[in-house]
């Protein structure tokens, strides 16, 4: 059996979880790594004993000599683009690490050069794979909320701004908003299908980031994107999206992520409201609620969320490694995610520009 060639296109943090995964294959290989700091793919490619497989300083270098199926996108988020782009125009399929973008022009230039190509383009939402996170789709798919109206989401971390390429705006392009703002609203996005966003109302504010009370020196001098962020989202179907999200503030949590229908409401607790880090946006919920009216008589059912123990990290790779064997469309395809990205897109528009915006997405 011919194995699936892959290469690895930035060889930082995230992209050893993605070789943790593919090391577990056998149908696949890693034949090559690509980092733009010298000396980096090799020192990756070495921890993984991966000998044979050949490191370059540039995607593009990787991409015309290497002939390769596909690629993992694990640069930091304002290369995302550029990077999935020149993979498509290679004839690569591209497994992109979430964010999308940082922008909503650059998310349809992707699926612009996905269309062109014929390839797929998934999005590394790993929560997608989490049971809990299955369950709450399943509840609110069911139709037992009725028609849904209205929805809280967000959370976020009392203390728990990341540092490394983060906090740059050069770099990571979003703070808060994208790096786990993304994942909220594709908990509730996912799960009621995705409706198309209209309009945004946003701010953002780095007070913590930027203080040095709070965040190391080094790190406060160049934290140049939000540490918090509050928005209030219009989606199609007449529902209300009241979004907040962040890294560090003086409070345990913002709250449970809830739906509100016309014949029952659900409510996501996080795991643990004390963690600094942790919320209900990365699988790891906390108790869910249903509230319902039974004989007239407003009730609460809990429902019991176990978690599984899934290796999401893995069934998130396994996913696009299988879609591309068996020529299935992209697991977590951008057709949603341009929607998660045009919102983001909007909350830093609007949260700049000082007013609400209208959320215009063209056809690809
Ligand atoms: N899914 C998750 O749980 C998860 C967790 C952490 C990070 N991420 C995402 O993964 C991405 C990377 O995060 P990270 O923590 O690994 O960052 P990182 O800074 O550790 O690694 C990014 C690497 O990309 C390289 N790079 C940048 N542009 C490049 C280019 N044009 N060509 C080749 N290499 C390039 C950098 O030199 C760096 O080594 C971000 O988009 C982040 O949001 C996802």
């Amino acid at each position: 059996m011919k194995k699936l060639r892959i290469g690895i296109i930035g060889t930082g943090g995230i992209a050893h979880a993605h070789m943790r995964a593919y090391e577990k294959m056998d149908d696949i290989e890693i034949v090559a790594g690509a980092d733009i700091v010298p000396g980096k793919a090799r020192k990756f490619l070495d921890e993984f004993h991966l000998d044979n497989a050949k490191d370059f300083e540039t995607a593009d270098e990787m991409l015309s000599t290497m002939n390769l199926d596909a690629v993992s996108v694990c640069t930091y988020n304002s290369t995302h683009a550029e990077c999935a782009i020149k993979a498509l125009e290679a004839g690569c399929h591209v497994l992109l690490e979430k964010p999308m973008t940082v922008h909503l022009d650059e998310a349809l230039e992707i699926m612009k050069a996905e269309k062109k190509s014929g390839k797929i383009v998934t999005i590394g939402f790993q929560p997608r794979y989490d049971s809990r996170m299955k369950k709450v789709k399943e509840i609110v798919q069911s139709g037992v909320l009725g028609k849904i109206y209205y929805i809280q989401t967000g959370g976020g971390r009392r203390r728990g701004i990341p540092g490394s390429t983060f906090i740059e705006k050069d770099l990571a392009g979003v703070g808060a908003l994208a790096d786990i703002g993304c994942y909220a609203l594709d908990m509730v996005l996912n799960s009621i299908g995705y409706p198309k966003p209209l309009t945004v109302s946003a701010t953002a504010y780095d007070y913590f980031g930027k203080n040095e009370k709070y965040t190391p020196p080094e790190d406060a001098k160049r934290f140049s994107v939000d540490d918090f962020s509050a928005a209030f989202i219009r989606l199609e179907g007449g529902i209300t999206l009241d979004f907040r999200m962040s890294w560090a503030m003086h409070m345990n949590t913002t709250g449970a992520t809830i739906i509100l229908g016309t014949d029952a409401g659900l409510r996501i607790e996080p795991a643990n409201p004390e963690s600094l880090w942790g919320g209900a946006w990365d699988g790891s919920c906390g108790d869910v609620t249903l509230f319902h009216d039974e004989f007239s008589v407003p009730t609460c059912t809990p429902i019991p969320m176990t978690d599984q123990g899934e290796d999401r990290f893995f069934l998130k790779v396994r996913s696009f490694v299988d879609a591309i064997l068996e020529n299935k469309p992209a697991p977590i395809p951008t057709s949603q995610i341009i929607y998660n990205q045009a919102i983001i897109d909007g909350i830093i528009r609007s949260s700049e520009s000082g007013h609400e915006v209208d959320i215009v997405i063209p056809e690809i």
